[in-house]
């Protein structure tokens, strides 16, 4: 097999450009891994922020961009048992995937679901570990709940609308233009809030407040975030687009009894990223093959033409996920 290829490399913290393509050594998977030749590599909001220098990858992992991707199996590493060479995959991965090799734990790595393709199955693994961990283990999401997903056009938010709503949950959500709210209601929304002209506040008020808001926007949203949840209201915070700092009165948490929670999902152990993989594919995989929820997808770019794909995310034109064909 070769021992080179080809990678996206961030050659110093900045914008787009920054991304070029370069030569390295194709890595070799430890105990417990597997080696992926890549088919296509989802890109994902937290590769900007890494491309920015502003989200280290942690101890151990590749310093590459890329948080998901599919492939085959190349090779395994020791102790490996459940998956063969040449298996089609899904995986999440510590980084590296903007890539022709990458390596990850097997045990994060899933099927691609019957019916989808290697382009879509790319661009599951981030948003769907991350939407479960947040919306339903953290954020206990139950049937008939009332839903806030703000960034409802992303790729977090379209994942978050189908899930919730496949899940019994009344769902809303925030999203930039009427093109944009007209997808979140596709999805499952019983209502998209253009937030250029109304507000979210008044709007989730009038329908009792919400019983959870998963935001990714923090900045003024969070005293505001904070004003729309019911009483007994759980916040998950996963970014903060528009900064972390804000004055917030607490007294609403403790007499309305509210939860303000949030995570990452690249720091947490092997461990319990296996376990959101194995909740996924026992609960949420064979919605996939059934066609009952599926990746919404906006654009692909080739490899070599990575910084283009971050310009346009960051634009926040897209609508859904962004993908990288590789191989
Ligand atoms: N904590 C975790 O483990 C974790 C994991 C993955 C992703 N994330 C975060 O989740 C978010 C979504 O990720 P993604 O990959 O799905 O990103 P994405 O597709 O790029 O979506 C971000 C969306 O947020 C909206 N937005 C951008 N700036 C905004 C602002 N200042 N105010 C309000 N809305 C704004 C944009 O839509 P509009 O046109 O509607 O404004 C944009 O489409 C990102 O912030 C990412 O860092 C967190």
């Amino acid at each position: 097999m070769t021992q080179t290829m080809r990678a996206v490399e961030i050659t110093e913290p900045g914008g787009p450009d920054v991304l070029k393509i370069a030569e390295r050594a194709v890595p070799q998977p430890g105990p417990g891994q597997v080696l992926l030749k890549v088919a296509y590599a989802g890109v994902n909001r937290p590769d900007a922020l890494q491309r920015a220098g502003a989200y280290a990858p942690p101890p151990g992992a590749s310093d590459l961009p890329g948080l998901e991707a599919s492939g085959e199996v190349a090779a395994l590493g020791e102790g490996v048992t459940d998956l063969h060479v040449g298996d089609q995959v899904c995986a999440l991965l510590p980084g590296g995937g903007y890539a022709e090799y990458v390596v990850t734990p097997a045990v994060h790595c899933l099927p691609v679901p019957e019916g989808l393709d290697l382009k879509q199955a790319a661009c599951l693994p981030e948003t769907y570990f991350t939407v479960w961990t947040n919306v339903f283990l953290r954020g206990g999401l139950q049937a008939g709940e009332r839903f806030l997903v703000h960034g409802g056009s992303s790729g977090i938010g379209t994942t978050a609308i189908q899930l919730a709503h496949h899940f019994g949950a009344r769902v809303f959500a925030t999203a930039g233009s009427a093109d944009k709210c007209k997808v979140c209601m596709d999805l499952g929304a019983e209502k998209a809030i253009n937030y250029r002209d109304e507000d979210f506040v008044e709007l989730l008020r009038a329908e009792g407040g919400a019983n959870l808001i998963l935001d990714m926007v923090g900045g003024d949203y969070l005293p505001r975030n904070v004003n729309a949840l019911a009483d007994d209201g759980r916040l998950v915070q996963i970014a903060f687009l528009q900064g972390p700092k804000v004055e917030l009165n607490f007294a609403q948490v403790m007499m309305r009894r509210l939860t303000i929670t949030g995570s990452t999902l690249r720091p947490q152990s092997d461990l319990a990223k296996a376990r959101i993989a194995s909740d996924l594919r026992a609960r949420v995989w064979p919605l996939l093959a059934a066609g009952r929820i599926a990746p919404v997808m906006d654009s692909e770019y080739p490899l070599e033409k990575a910084s283009e794909a971050h310009a346009r995310m960051e634009t926040s034109g897209h609508i859904g996920k962004i993908v990288l064909k590789v191989s």
